[in-house]
């Protein structure tokens, strides 16, 4: 019997329930395919913000460096203030952790209502592949009351340090808000040829880059010049489209059987990875890794959904595909095709009733799990 140790974060909201539903499944596709579960949890969210005045204690980072990998249910809570948690735990995770790919893929089932019309005999197959660590989402910036900023700044990731300092005024004085983007060569290198080889792997000859030049040329003008100069160089057989990211989102919409590999920068890729959930028909239906060469953390697209927790309504399909590619990550590729199979079945065939109410059935988070575990079989 093979045994991993998984590392379990349920988080906030929904988070925990969604969570435990993966949890039932994977230890399901333990049970068929010979390999068994240790669980190693987490209380980290917004209880144990409240009671203990932290968010993520460094001796959690290295307990679970030892784990094979994390799955994470969502954080963020409406009494606490935003970005507290969300930068607090999941954002340090992915930093700390350097998983630089975020891996948003997304498929349409079928018998399921979408808000577009695809044409006969075609399905939704695009995959988000979001730079991680970089971009808008460095953590610096600085508010003014006063409209005059004097501040130092220090950025640590895996690649290098980020220092310096900002020095600026408004004339007259306005109070202001300032927040940086950054992009480095190598962050933008290795994403860029994650792109590239998950599109060869999955028989394709295209990666189209979502960007933005036009308005914002110094990031994303270098991360046209960057991304091409990879393509061009590395993969030559292969081709880079370039589409400004408010044209991508249109396009999505009008074509979206015609999408594949999406290379978008950090901002770009959480915004267009919640249409593209949408376009398969639900945010619960959405999935993710957060992927690195240490440890790496799956977690669906969705966030906590203050709005339904407690009540039932959670879809748990994304968290249970985010943990279909941590199998997959680990190297349990049968258990992982397998939750895949069991999702692909249950939604063709399921009475109404049994959908996830998400998807406009009758069956609550705990009866989706129990619908998925049943196809899996033993
Ligand atoms: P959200 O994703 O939590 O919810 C958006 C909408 O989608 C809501 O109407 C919600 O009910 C619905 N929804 C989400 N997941 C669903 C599911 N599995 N099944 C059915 N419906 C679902 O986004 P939000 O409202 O912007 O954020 C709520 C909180 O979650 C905030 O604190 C935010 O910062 C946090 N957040 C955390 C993560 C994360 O930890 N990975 C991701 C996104 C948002
Ligand atoms: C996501 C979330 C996070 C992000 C938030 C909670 C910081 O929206 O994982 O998509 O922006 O990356
Ligand atoms: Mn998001």
């Amino acid at each position: 019997m093979r045994k991993h140790s998984i590392a379990v974060l349920p988080g906030d909201g929904i988070g925990p329930e969604v969570t435990g539903e993966a949890q039932k499944v994977v230890e399901a596709a333990g049970g068929r395919h010979g390999f068994e579960v240790e669980w190693v949890p987490f209380p980290f969210g917004a209880g144990y913000w409240k009671k203990h005045g932290e968010t993520l204690p460094d001796s959690a980072l290295e307990e679970m460096a030892q784990c094979k990998a994390l799955l994470l249910g969502a954080v963020g809570d409406p009494s606490v203030k935003p970005g507290v948690l969300e930068r607090g735990i999941l954002l340090r995770l992915r930093f700390h952790f350097d998983q630089y790919i975020n891996l948003r893929p997304a498929r349409s089932y079928p018998g399921i209502e979408l808000p577009v019309r695809l044409p006969e005999g075609k399905r939704i197959d695009s995959v988000v592949v979001r730079e991680n660590t970089e971009d808008f989402y460095m953590g610096v910036g600085m508010t003014s009351a006063s409209g005059e900023v004097e501040e130092a700044f220090e950025v640590r990731r895996e690649l290098y340090t980020l220092s310096g300092r900002v020095l600026a005024r408004t004339e007259p004085d306005e109070p202001l808000a300032l927040q940086m983007g950054a992009l480095t060569r190598r962050g933008v290198e290795r994403v860029t040829r994650y792109a590239f080889e998950l599109a060869r792997k999955r028989g394709e000859n295209t990666v189209t880059l979502s960007s933005k030049a036009n308005a914002v040329p110094f990031l994303y003008g270098f991360l046209d010049e960057e991304t091409k100069r990879v393509a061009a160089a590395e993969y030559p057989d292969m081709t880079l489209k370039v589409q400004n990211v408010d044209a991508m989102c249109y396009t999505l919409v009008c074509r979206p059987s015609d999408a594949g590999v999406i290379l978008c920068p950090n901002l770009f890729g959480d915004i267009v990875s919640d249409l593209q959930a949408a376009l398969i028909g639900g945010l619960g239906l959405a999935a993710g890794g957060n992927i690195g060469d240490g440890l790496s953390m799956f977690e669906p697209v969705h966030g906590t959904a203050p709005d339904i927790a407690g009540t039932g309504k959670a879809n748990p399909l994304g968290a249970i595909l985010s943990a279909a590619l941590m199998l997959e990550h680990i190297g349990e590729a049968e258990g992982a095709g397998s939750i895949q199979d069991a999702i692909e079945t249950y939604l063709e065939r399921a009475p109404i009733v049994d959908r996830p109410l998400e998807l406009g059935g009758g069956a609550v988070c705990s009866k989706v799990g129990d619908s998925v575990v049943r196809n899996i079989g033993v």
